[in-house]
């Protein structure tokens, strides 16, 4: 299973004094030095916290760069000119704290984008809600993978963790039927992420606000990078 460590956090760090650190750049770097299997980021459009002039920089030093994108064209652009490896669309709503909810793959625009950037040899995943029938629709717009949003499961308690895990273990189910790549992501921590890891069929995590915290506690990034790839080969193993 791969890890991709999301350095939007540390882009907010840096936006909130108006100054050049700490660098998302240097961030990604160090993650990717302890571990880390790929750099996500997501360059919202107001910008809040990684920034378009943050993107060639984070695409030199990322191995595998996974581009986090609204649905509408100047992102559309962006990823175009940058070239991430993956795409991962996403809905976007200016006055959400963080994305909320999954993507509505009912959007017109996105058969004509999910082409495109595969045509530029990106590929293409899809953030929604654990729900088997939104699954099957993404593969069948072509896709590469369904990334399944794992915060409703991230704030669960009691009862309702283990209604929303079975509902990401029926979601990767229908993906694998489907023949789509799987990936989650949301809200995991160092306390939720064994579960969702231990779903032999999800091949990627990727984990962000929590971890860029647990860096603050941990004795720094790539400790905590370390811990949470620590955390996810043990859910393999179990
Ligand atoms: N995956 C996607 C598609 C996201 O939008 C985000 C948040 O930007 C994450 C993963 C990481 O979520 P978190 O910061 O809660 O770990």
């Amino acid at each position: 299973m791969r890890l991709g460590v999301n350095i939007d956090h540390v882009a907010t760090l840096r936006n909130a004094r108006g100054e050049a650190y700490p660098d998302p750049v240097r961030a990604a770097e160090v993650a990717v030095a302890a571990g880390a299997d790929q750099i996500t980021c997501h360059p919202r459009l107001d910008q809040r916290h990684i920034r378009f002039s943050d993107l060639p920089g984070l695409r030199a030093v990322s191995p595998v760069m996974n581009l986090e994108m609204a649905a509408v064209d100047q992102m559309f652009e962006q990823a175009l000119d940058i070239g991430p490896d993956w795409a991962c669309i996403v809905p976007e709503r200016r006055e959400e704290l963080t994305t909320e909810g999954g993507l509505d793959v009912r959007l017109a625009q996105l058969p004509r984008m999910i082409t495109a950037l595969r045509a530029e040899g990106i590929k293409v995943s899809l953030f929604v809600d654990p729900d088997e029938a939104v699954v099957r629709a993404s593969a069948a717009l072509g896709a590469d993978a369904v990334e399944l949003h794992t915060g409703a499961y991230g704030k669960a308690r009691g009862d309702a963790v283990v209604y929303e895990l079975e509902r990401i273990e029926r979601a990767t189910a229908a993906g694998v039927e489907a023949a789509i790549a799987v990936h989650a992501g949301h809200g995991l921590t160092l306390d939720n992420t064994t579960a969702v890891a231990a779903i032999a069929a999800i091949q990627e995590l990727n984990i962000g606000h929590a971890l860029v915290a647990d860096a603050l506690f941990l004795g720094g990034l790539g400790a905590a990078v370390r811990a949470y790839k620590d955390c996810i080969a043990a859910a393999r193993k179990a």
